[in-house]
C-alpha cells in the first residue's frame, strides 16, 4: 500500500499564496537535500508560474554531498532558476540568500522597488529553523549593517530585500509512489499515514544499491558485495538480528528493526544519504503521471458509461 495522506488546508495555502505572489520577484523553495525530488511541491511550480525561483538544499549536512552536487547542477542548468545548498550549521546565510535573489530579479532592489522574496517549503524541511537563523541574526548584530527584522510575516533581509513567509501549509503532495516512502522516511509525513515496517523496506530498496558499504559498517553485515542482490525483507531481517531485535524464540521482531532503521536513517547515523538523483526521480515522475493520466481516462469513461446507462434507464422509464 502506497503512502494515504491528505492532510487538507491546501485550499487555504493556495488562495494565500494566489494572493501574496502577485507582489513577489523570487520565490526560494526550500527542499529537503535528501529528496530534492520527492519534498517539492508540484502545486507551487502551477501558482508561482514564471517567477525566477531559488531552490535551496537544505539539511545539507544529512545529505550525499556528490548527490548535492548533481540536483545543484540539475537545477542550476534551468531557466531562471539558481540553486544552493543550505545546513543550520550556517548562522550566516542572509548574504548568500540576497547575492541569489538579487542576480535572479537584477530589475529590483533600492527603496523605490524592493525585492520581494516568498520562502516556501513542505512541513519539516527545515523553514522555522531558518527563519531563526535569519531574524536571530539582527539581534546578534550591531551597528550599520543592514538589519534584519521580522514584522509579522515579513523579514527585511536587507533594507531593500524582503522575505516573505508563506502564509499557511504547504503540504507535500504525493503523487508518486517512491516519493510517499522517502517523505515518509525523512519525517516530513504524520506518523499515522503509513506502516513504519513497509517504509523501512521501501528505505531499505532505495540504500541497497547506492549505499551498501553504509549499510554494512553501521550492522555489521559480513557480505557488502551480497547487500544490493538481497531481497528487502531478508535484509530488514538480517539488520534486526544484529540489533538485537529477537523476541523470544529467536524470531526477529520486525516492527522494531524497521523503528532502528528509519530513526538511522534520520538522525544521519547511518550516514550522508540522499534517496534519489534528478535522472531517477525524473523517471518516477514520468511514471507517475502517466499512472494519473490513465487513472483519469478510466475515470472520465467510467462516468460516461454511467451517464450513458443512466440515459438509457430514463428513456426506458419514459416508454
Ligand atoms: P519546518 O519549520 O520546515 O517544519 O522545520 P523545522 O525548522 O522545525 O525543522 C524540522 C527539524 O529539522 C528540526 O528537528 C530541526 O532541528 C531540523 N533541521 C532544520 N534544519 C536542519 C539542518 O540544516 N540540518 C539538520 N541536520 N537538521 C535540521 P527536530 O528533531 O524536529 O527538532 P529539534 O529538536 O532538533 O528542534
Amino acid at each position: 500500500m502506497a503512502i494515504q495522506w491528505f492532510p487538507g488546508h491546501m485550499n487555504v495555502t493556495k488562495k494565500a499564496i494566489i494572493e501574496r505572489i502577485k507582489d513577489i520577484d523570487v520565490v526560494i523553495e526550500l527542499l529537503d537535500a535528501r529528496l530534492p525530488g520527492s519534498s517539492a511541491n508540484p502545486m507551487l511550480a502551477q501558482l508561482t508560474g514564471h517567477r525566477p525561483k531559488l531552490k535551496v538544499l537544505n539539511k545539507q549536512d544529512l545529505a550525499d554531498p556528490e548527490r548535492t552536487a548533481a540536483w545543484l547542477a540539475h537545477y542550476n542548468a534551468q531557466s531562471e532558476t539558481q540553486a544552493i545548498g543550505l545546513d543550520a550549521s550556517e548562522t550566516s546565510p542572509a548574504q548568500r540568500l540576497i547575492k541569489a535573489c538579487r542576480e535572479l530579479a537584477p530589475h529590483r532592489g533600492g527603496m523605490v522597488k524592493p525585492l520581494r522574496v516568498l520562502i516556501c517549503g513542505i512541513p519539516n524541511v527545515g523553514k522555522s529553523t531558518l527563519l531563526n537563523t535569519l531574524v536571530g541574526k539582527k539581534a546578534a548584530k550591531t551597528g550599520d549593517e543592514a538589519g534584519i527584522t521580522r514584522i509579522e510575516q515579513r523579514i527585511n533581509l536587507a533594507d531593500d530585500v524582503y522575505l516573505f513567509d508563506t502564509p499557511g501549509m504547504l503540504w507535500p503532495k504525493i503523487t508518486v509512489e517512491k516519493s510517499g516512502y522517502h517523505l515518509a522516511a525523512s519525517g516530513a509525513v504524520g506518523r499515522n499515514a503509513y506502516d513504519e515496517e513497509e517504509v523501512a523496506l521501501e528505505l531499505l530498496a532505495s540504500l541497497k544499491g547506492p549505499y551498501p558499504h553504509l549499510l554494512a559498517t553501521r550492522y555489521k553485515l559480513d557480505d557488502v558485495a551480497a547487500i544490493p542482490a538481497l531481497h528487502d525483507e531478508v535484509l530488514l531481517t538480517e539488520i534486526g538480528r544484529k540489533r538485537g531485535a529477537v523476541m523470544s524464540g529467536g524470531r526477529v521482531n520486525l516492527t522494531k528493526a524497521a523503528e532502528i532503521v528509519l530513526n538511522d536513517f534520520r538522525s544521519a547515523i547511518l550516514g550522508r544519504i540522499t534517496l534519489e538523483t534528478p535522472e531517477e526521480f525524473m523517471r518516477w515522475w514520468a511514471a507517475g503521471e502517466a499512472l494519473e493520466a490513465e487513472r483519469q481516462k478510466k475515470k472520465l469513461l467510467r462516468s460516461a458509461k454511467g451517464k450513458a446507462r443512466q440515459a438509457l434507464l430514463d428513456d426506458t422509464a419514459e416508454d
